[in-house]
């Protein structure tokens, strides 16, 4: 059996995420781990809240909670949201696990070991009042390049400017306010990676299924010469940093980087969630190539702004290690989800998030929107237009409808009995061929993980269903020809079998509700291209029934309520 290893990019831990990041890398990981897996493709997919650094730091004070407890709680909430839409992860982990810290520190030490760290001395800004350092995001003052007064210490939100915090004009404390700072000097870890050029580069050269998007991003960092990089902070809340087994000297008041951590959390989470199996999982098994990883192929799903951190920098620790760890296959990058105009914002609270989302509608309506309408190889703009058009027209309509129509047909006529007798004329060969072709295009979209092409294959063989229907025309037939009535009410139950099985990938709960029932098995299997096969899985006798209604239509009442709620309007 195949394997497939699977990672979404890990969301920060503060606070729960918007729909843009859901559309960019959780979602469509669940979609093709969910294929896969229906395929018979031995699936891990892994995922992990991103825990340390000052965002985390910052969003506990602003809490009023310690950094620990803030952290396990949302950790937990993430997990929960996460799972109530479907989100199939195998482990959902924490970067701040033992895992994760002993393997962080282990990279740091080989890494050292190839004479690839060094320390060096750094020029930071500290603040008398509050008597520490003011790394990234704890000081804020007025951006060099644009004039903006509330630029963060590492980037200008305004003119979206890579900042240093000391070239900030009028900088001050984020956690005092304190305007009584000064430059210090403190000494670094730093991580040559301007000795990895070549290595590097061979090696994105030889990622033969790397998309457009990644090689050109990690093209324009190697281009530009890669720059040795500062992976450890003035803080406390992070991995310690630790030699032999002792705190290192001059670094007992500080931690790794959180972006030198947070990768490594792939492999980590592999292992917490190879230690809470009670089977005795193997987590190297999928990541060392000396111990069976060869046969992993690896795929990654992430937004764009993350592409030079997983063909460079994380690229650059496990290369540079020596040691022989899986590095990523294929990756899939996304662009952004807009909201009105402008973008989702955590920091601002724009848009909508993964909560209030399921207040308002089931997690199905998201799954097939946001797919349907995937920032796949541009940015798409949310609006509440489409989604009402995605609810409404392609679930409620074309596939609700059909489901519906069928099962509540054959419950009146044959007493929700699957009828016996007949056989298939030229309209359900013809069905059988389309079928046949168009389960085809969407196995290969699927495969290809063409997020937009597949919910147009799905969509597609939906809209077959009722094209079907309104042709053989079961309700006129029941009258002059019952065995005709039958091999046409026997078809469509098996397309919503069918359906079922296809769906699942998109719209999991949705597609169990028509599995159940019609008899269809669950969890599903992938179905094969022979639709004259597929179409006599479930064969007369069987029971069916009819599900409550799978997908409700949006009202005008509602779109009110919620541009009220949540703003956006053109
Ligand atoms: N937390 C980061 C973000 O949301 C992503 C981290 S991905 C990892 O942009 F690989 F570094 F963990
Ligand atoms: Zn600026």
């Amino acid at each position: 059996m195949s394997r497939i290893l699977i990672t979404s990019a890990l969301p920060y831990i503060n606070g729960v995420k918007h729909l843009g990041n859901l559309a960019g890398s959780m979602l469509p990981a669940d979609v093709y781990a969910r294929f896969q897996r229906a395929r018979g493709v031995d699936v891990l997919y892994i995922c992990a809240t991103d825990e340390h650094g000052t965002p985390a730091e910052l969003a506990a004070a602003a809490a009023d909670q310690d950094v620990f407890a803030y952290c396990e709680e949302q950790h937990r909430l993430q997990h929960d949201i996460g799972r109530r839409f479907g989100l199939s992860w195998d482990w959902f982990g924490r970067s701040s696990s033992p895992q994760n810290a002993r393997l962080t520190q282990h990279f740091a030490e080989v890494l050292e070991d190839q004479g690839l760290i060094e320390e060096r001395t750094d020029k930071l800004v500290y603040s008398l009042e509050d008597r520490r350092f003011l790394p990234d995001r704890y000081i804020e003052g007025t951006c060099p390049i644009c004039g903006y007064e509330k630029a963060r210490g590492d980037q200008c939100d305004n003119c979206n400017s890579l900042l240093d915090p000391i070239d900030l004009k009028n900088p001050y404390s984020v956690i005092s306010g304190s305007r009584d700072l000064e430059v210090r000097e403190t000494r670094h870890l730093y991580l040559l990676q301007s000795k990895l050029q070549g290595r590097i580069r061979s090696w994105v050269d030889s990622r033969a299924e790397f998309s457009a998007l990644a090689r050109s991003i990690a093209n324009k960092h190697l281009d530009e010469g890669l720059i040795d990089r500062g992976i450890t902070r003035d803080l406390a809340w992070g991995v310690p940093v630790m030699r032999g087994g002792q705190p290192r000297t001059g670094f007992e008041t500080k931690v790794f980087y959180v972006w030198f951590d947070a990768p490594i959390e792939y492999i980590a989470a592999t292992e917490e969630w190879a230690d809470a199996s009670a089977s005795g999982a193997d987590w190297r098994s999928w990541w060392r190539l000396d111990q069976g990883a060869d046969d992993v192929r690896y795929v990654e799903f992430m937004g764009k702004d993350n592409v030079a951190f997983h063909t460079v920098s994380f690229p650059a620790t496990i290369l540079g290690s020596g040691e022989p760890w899986k590095t990523v296959d294929l990756l899939k990058a996304f662009n952004w989800l807009n909201w009105y105009g402008g973008k989702f914002s955590t920091s601002q609270g724009r848009g909508v998030f993964m909560d209030s989302a399921l207040d308002i509608l089931p997690p199905d309506c998201w799954r097939w929107y946001l797919t349907a309408n995937s920032p796949e190889h541009s940015d798409s703009a949310f609006t509440w237009e489409q989604l009402t058009a995605a609810v409404n027209r392609d679930l409620a309509d074309v596939l609700g409808n059909f489901v519906n129509r069928i099962l509540k047909f054959c419950e009146a006529r044959f007493g929700g009995v699957i009828p016996e007798g007949g056989e298939a004329r030229p309209l359900e060969l013809a069905l059988y061929e389309s079928v046949s072709a168009r389960v085809a295009d969407l196995t290969q979209q699927f495969e290809a993980i063409e997020v937009r092409k597949s919910a147009q294959a799905l969509r597609g063989l939906w809209v077959l269903g009722n094209e079907y229907l309104q042709e053989a025309a079961p309700w006129t037939a029941i009258k002059t020809d019952p065995e005709r009535a039958a091999v046409i009410v026997r078809t469509a139950i098996n397309l919503v079998g069918l359906y079922a099985r296809l769906s699942a990938p998109v719209i999991p709960f949705a597609a169990e509700a028509m599995a159940y029932a019609v008899g269809e098995a669950w969890p599903p299997t992938w179905p094969g291209v022979d639709a004259a096969l597929e179409l006599s899985r479930l064969p007369a006798g069987g029971r069916v029934t009819v599900p409550p209604v799978l997908f409700k239509k949006i009202e005008e009442v509602d779109l009110v309520a919620w541009t009220e709620r949540f703003g956006g309007a053109d």
